[in-house]
């Protein structure tokens, strides 16, 4: 499916949950809200969950390990039942594209002590898995992963009562994923287990476990530690929760209205924990007009929203803990460059070549067919803004985020261009073309 851009029009309007122009739930708290759910004792009730490609893939694996749940509009309902809910799946889970459904489950199922085979798509069986495989190891998990350390993952059972080691174990990389993978097997251990990473990474687990009465205690200061103190015996409590929008989905209509003239929108609702705030703090470096307002906690996340307004933009540098706290952002943050006056330098990014496509190769690749000076580094990329933007056809690579900031970058081009391969934008944001057009922009889908 192709996507025909052809408008610098004016965005304008207001989006929020529920509303005319509406953004899908957060997607890591989807993960986390369901997964979680599951190993609950009772009912969870979880409200603006994201009816995605990614999550569906979460979905159909519970319905594999025998936990029930309804999904009514964008409301889902899960019957925990602990880990004793949870049972080995007659086939290989497919994991689909979603690489938080394979490492958040491999936790799961590690502590519930069940024995299955974790699979994916073949751009997921691309992704590194070692990072979480050796870690479980070290506590006890019996999981391996093919020759390459990648998916098909399989996990062993446990005999009943028998608890995997408590760990003290610094991640090689910041990560959330692995670090929620270590942290759910964590609930199963016999003492406390402690992670130490080299950045922070999103804290979502932490804050939801913790609205779930688990005692899980963040240190951050020279370095960023996590303690989990399993609950003994196991209980933790159902959610009911409201997801806010989500960041990440938000980031392309933010940097949409901000390259585009005119433009003035406001996204209410949007979750704002300040692990995930990066790109906001590097577009305000930029020279853009982003008005950020707190509003309220739910469930232990902060909630706000985002009002943003065209703005001439300037490069800027990107290192360092910053790119953890943006790191699915970078498709964003580069349509932002390519318009920015000057130079726009990101370094310490080399995770960007592990995600659903190697980011910084595919983004310079595509960024250059429209004749965008786009630089690829070892750890990142450079960008000379504020150069023309020519028209023309270009690929998604399968990965949703790039998909999309292609599209974004339409709305800077002289003339039209052409976005291949955008149904990949269903992982994430599945309204993302409607939602673009009912603030002004003028998209057309080619089948
Ligand atoms: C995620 C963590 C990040 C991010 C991904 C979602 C999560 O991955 O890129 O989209 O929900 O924990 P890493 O932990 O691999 O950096």
């Amino acid at each position: 499916m192709d996507l025909f851009i052809s408008s610098g029009a004016p965005l304008a309007g207001t989006i929020q949950p529920g509303g005319k122009i509406t953004l899908p739930g957060d997607k890591s708290l989807s993960h986390r809200a369901a997964l979680f759910a599951a190993l609950a004792n009772g009912q969870s009730c979880i409200e603006n969950f994201l009816v995605a490609g990614v999550t569906q893939a979460l979905l159909d694996a519970l319905t594999a390990l025998g936990v029930s749940w309804v999904l009514t509009g964008t409301t889902l309902v899960v019957n925990g039942q602990g880990p004793s809910g949870l049972h080995s799946p007659a086939h290989p889970i497919n994991c689909g594209n979603s690489a938080t459904t394979l490492r958040l489950l491999a936790g799961a199922l590690a502590a519930a002590g069940v024995p299955a085979e974790l699979d994916g798509s073949i751009g997921l069986r691309g992704r590194p898995m070692q990072r979480i495989v050796e870690p479980l190891q070290k506590m006890g998990v019996t999981i391996t992963a093919s020759p390459q350390g990648t998916a098909p993952l399989r996990l062993s059972g446990r005999q009943a009562g028998q608890r995997l080691h408590a760990i003290e174990y610094s991640l090689p990389v910041a990560s959330a994923q692995v670090k929620s993978c270590l942290l759910l097997a964590a609930l199963a251990a016999d003492g406390p287990t402690i992670l130490n990473e080299p950045a922070p990474s999103r804290d979502h687990t932490e804050r939801m476990l913790r609205s779930m009465g688990v005692d899980v205690v963040t240190r951050r200061g020279t370095s960023y530690e996590t303690r989990l103190n399993p609950p003994e015996p196991w209980v933790l409590y159902p959610l009911l929760i409201e997801l806010p929008a989500d960041i990440s989905a938000a980031a392309f209509l933010i940097v949409a209205a901000l390259i585009t003239p005119g433009s003035d929108i406001t996204i209410k609702g949007v979750g704002l924990n300040p692990d995930r705030t990066g790109l906001l703090d590097a577009l305000e470096s930029m020279g853009g007009n982003v008005q950020v307002t707190l509003l309220s906690e739910r469930n232990g996340e902060p909630v706000g929203d985002v009002r943003v307004r065209y703005s001439r933009l300037v490069g800027t540098q990107i290192s360092g803990p910053l790119v953890v706290r943006m790191i699915d952002e970078f498709p964003a943050l580069a349509v932002a460059a390519i318009v920015a006056e000057g130079i726009t330098t990101v370094s310490d990014a080399v995770e960007l070549r592990t995600k659903e496509s190697d980011r910084i190769s595919a983004l310079c690749l595509e960024f250059r067919k429209l004749g965008v000076q786009a630089t690829e580094t070892t750890d990142g990329f450079i960008i000379r803004g504020g150069l023309p933007v020519m028209g023309g056809v270009v690929q998604g690579h399968g990965d949703h985020r790039l998909a999309m900031a292609l599209v974004v970058a339409g709305l800077a081009a002289q003339t039209s261009i052409t976005v291949e391969g955008v149904e990949i934008i269903h992982e994430s944001f599945p309204d993302f073309v409607e939602t673009m057009q009912a603030l002004g922009a003028t998209l057309t889908i080619k089948e």
